[in-house]
């Protein structure tokens, strides 16, 4: 038996965010990041909407981008405090993955953030509150997934929290909140969407249902990402609605080792300065995934499927596969992102010499690859590494050099 499961309502379209006019409830809690939503005016809309509904607010702010779990900690107790029967999460994947394990925490006090990162581990939710989730990025689609990516600064590492109760009951799906996204989000954040809906794709849970969603969003990405990120806003408003299908397919189909690695590699070099930021990781990372997932057959046929639905040519599977990975390697161009991580820059931009240097990153590596097979993502990868392919792809990644192994 499989389990396919989705938000009760989905609000989509300009101007969507009215939705939360028709809440019934008693309070509710807005949780927001740093300041993007109150300064395009969307924060003090969807709080008049609210109250508008009859319901009491408050807010809690500051949410950093990829959370820390203190910060989770810190809203739980806000939660606990002011007893909330909504809980509205608004922004970029990090408020909203936030207000999710905050959810969590309020509705179960005594537990801890290792209970809640056992995988399908998390206790009936909706006791005390019910979630909305409204998206103001075009990548995560956490307004629809079951999951909840949460920083452990301590060790440096990113742990997913998955299952279908952190799944949202209603997502809010409004364009107009993309719009306002600076020109780098749209790049990293649509490349994120991009390797949800490939993962999800070739991932060893996909099913019929899950499918036509990874496909179409795919195609759409494919049509929209790149003029989105050169100001087209009709392709910047189908790009929310293309990341959203491509999350309803990896929250059911889940994902690969493309995000195990981004996973595990995302703030594994915080000390020197920066994140490999999640969208760029992941954009660096599945050309080279793909060309050692191709060695399993199933995965093979399906990458070739993709390349067919994409129209991009080739006679044998071998020539789908290679196109799909050059296409997308030129969509990495076309937006501005690296190959690999040795031309990283501080700013994410391509660098001569990335800010991660090649000693540090060797150093790292055993480590790294240990902790990227451990990740929840790993399991539904079409082909399981070894400690030692795993290294090798790494490096590949490292060094931008070609995956024959
Ligand atoms: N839950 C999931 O299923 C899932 C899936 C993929 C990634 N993630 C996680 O989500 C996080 C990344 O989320 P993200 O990529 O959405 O970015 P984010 O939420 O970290 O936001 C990045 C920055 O963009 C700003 N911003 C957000 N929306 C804006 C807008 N419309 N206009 C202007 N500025 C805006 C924010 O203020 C922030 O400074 C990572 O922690 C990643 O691991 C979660
Ligand atoms: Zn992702």
């Amino acid at each position: 038996m499989a389990r396919f499961t989705l938000p009760r309502d989905l609000y989509h379209g300009k101007g969507a965010l009215e939705a939360l006019k028709t809440f019934e409830g008693k309070k509710a809690m807005i949780c927001v990041g740093g300041g993007s939503m109150k300064r395009f005016g969307f924060l003090d809309r969807a709080k008049a909407y609210l109250e508008e509904a009859g319901m009491e607010v408050q807010l809690f702010e500051g949410i950093e981008p990829d959370p820390s779990v203190e910060t989770v900690m810190k809203g739980a107790e806000a939660m606990l405090a002011f007893e909330p029967d909504w809980i509205v999460a608004m922004g970029g994947g990090s408020p909203i993955d936030a207000a999710k394990a905050m959810w969590i925490k309020y509705e179960y006090p005594n537990i801890t953030f290792e209970d809640m990162c056992k995988v399908f581990g998390i206790p009936k939710l909706r006791k005390k509150a019910q979630f909305c989730a409204i998206s103001s990025t075009s990548g995560t689609a956490t307004e629809v997934t079951a999951f909840s990516i949460i920083t452990d600064y301590n060790k440096g590492i990113k742990y997913p929290i998955a299952d279908f109760e952190i799944t949202p009951d209603v997502a809010i799906v409004d364009p107009d909140l993309a719009e306002t996204m600076p020109q780098k989000l749209v790049a990293h954040t649509g490349m994120d969407a991009m390797t949800h809906a490939v993962e999800a794709y070739v991932s060893t849970a996909n099913c019929d249902f899950t499918d036509p969603l990874a496909l179409h969003a795919i195609k759409m990405i494919q049509n929209d990402l790149v003029d989105s990120y050169n100001g087209d806003m009709a392709k910047r408003d189908s790009m929310h609605n293309a990341q959203c299908l491509a999350g309803m397919a990896f929250s059911n189909a889940l994902l690969g080792i493309v995000h195990s690695m981004a996973h595990k590699t995302g703030a594994a070099f915080a000390d020197l300065g920066a994140h490999i930021i999640h969208g760029a990781a992941n954009a660096m990372y599945l050309p080279k995934v793909i060309a050692f997932n191709a060695k399993d057959e199933t995965a093979k046929v399906r990458y070739g499927e993709i390349a067919d639905f994409m129209g991009l040519g080739g006679n044998t599977l071998e020539e789908k596969v290679d196109l799909l990975i050059s296409y997308l390697r030129k969509m990495n161009d076309d937006l501005n992102i690296p190959h690999c991580i040795k031309n990283y820059g501080l700013d994410s931009y391509p660098a001569k010499q990335g800010f991660v240097p090649e000693e540090i990153f060797l150093e790292r590596l055993p480590e790294i690859a240990a902790n990227a097979l451990l990740d929840a993502c790993t399991g539904s990868n079409p082909r399981q590494p070894s400690q030692e392919e795993m290294e090798k792809l790494l490096k590949c990644c490292y060094y931008d050099t070609e995956v024959n192994f």
